[in-house]
């Protein structure tokens, strides 16, 4: 059995980890609405992957004994003006989640649950990962996106992008 605040607290993840795959088909909705494809398509991964992140966090608590409880899952709430306001949303909600990995590390290590610091390493590198994603995103999109045919390859760029199922197996 888990200690019952580190128990909460990852039962709350599995909640923002949906949360975040719906905000991210929100995201891939508007560049389809706008003709970016490919930006759709990455986001489109990208919602996948927190899917997947989901799935693993609720196959953590069952795999120790614990009940995953859905709740429901709030509209995602990011006001698209334009091209550029979903990447900074993105890196912005990416910086969000970190901080809640990080709290649920933290009440981990106050109990010495070092199972769960183990199993939260790997998200503490995933995020490491998508903070910087989301940080060349907005980078590209500040260099080409003023530009009709450097957009255009850019978005033939992260039309290649390919879902992967998470190096992480529990
Ligand atoms: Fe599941 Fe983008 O963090």
């Amino acid at each position: 059995m888990l200690n019952a605040k580190v128990a909460e607290l990852l039962n709350t993840q599995i909640n923002k980890e949906f949360y975040s795959a719906y905000l991210y088909l929100d995201f891939a909705n508007f560049y389809e609405d706008e003709g970016l494809k490919g930006f759709a398509n990455w986001y489109r991964v990208q919602a996948q992957e927190e899917r997947d992140h989901a799935m693993l966090f609720i196959q953590y608590l069952q795999n120790n004994g614990e009940k995953a409880t859905l709740e429901a899952i709030d509209k995602p709430g990011v006001a698209l003006r334009d091209r550029m306001s979903p990447l900074k949303a993105g890196l912005e909600h990416e910086e969000y989640v970190t901080s809640l990995i990080h709290n649920i590390y933290d009440a981990a290590y106050s109990v010495k649950d070092f199972r769960t610091m183990q199993f939260l390493d790997w998200f503490v590198k995933e995020q490491g990962e998508e903070e910087t994603n989301a940080s060349d995103l907005i980078k590209k999109m500040e260099l080409f996106g003023d530009d009709v045919k450097s957009l255009y390859m850019l978005d033939n760029e992260l039309s290649a992008r390919v879902y992967t199922a998470p190096s992480l197996v529990l």
